[in-house]
């Protein structure tokens, strides 16, 4: 009997229509195009960077990177979940991306002030996703970016409130 409910409860969830995914699926590969290009330009400012900020800006990417990654993979493992393939060149990241890529010549101070940049545009294209997650009744999709979309807005306000004593 309980076995019957489970079944019930599991295809009802995962009962969605091709042209209902479809669209989160669009939403969730621009999501993981922009989060890849961002996060090799979260490396790369990992890497680089210099001067007396060393230390801040070499340890707050490494949290991010390493948080991205696995984020990526939570990305691409839902569009499997829904029978699509994830993109998976380089090309198409670029393409799709709405995070641009950079150069390493950059000052501390202006990789923190990039990088607030992006987290607005990757979390942008997290809402879009959540928007027609909701549309669609999916529940994990919404799950998802509740988490992401939360701990992007709370590296936002720590590297806002960095970069503000610059100017104090
Ligand atoms: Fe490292």
């Amino acid at each position: 009997m309980e076995k019957t409910i489970i079944k019930e409860y599991v295809s009802k969830r995962l009962g969605f229509q091709k042209m209902e995914t479809a669209e989160i699926v669009n939403a969730l590969n621009k999501t993981l195009c922009t989060y890849q290009v961002f996060f090799h330009k979260l490396q790369s400012f990992h890497w680089n960077v210099v001067g007396s900020d060393f230390l801040d800006v070499h340890d707050i990417t490494q949290d991010m990177y390493e948080k991205g990654l696995r984020e990526i993979d939570d990305i691409a493992e839902r569009i499997r979940v829904f029978g699509q393939n994830p993109e998976v060149s380089i090309s198409a990241y670029l393409r799709n991306s709405i995070v641009e890529e950079t150069s390493h010549e950059k000052s501390a101070e202006y990789m923190m002030y990039e990088i607030i940049g992006d987290i607005e545009k990757l979390t942008e294209t997290m809402f879009e996703v959540h928007e027609k997650a909701s549309k669609n009744g999916d529940v994990g999709t919404i799950y998802m970016c509740n988490k992401m979309i939360k701990d992007l807005e709370t590296y936002h306000w720590k590297l806002s409130a960095w970069t503000s004593r610059k100017f104090e």
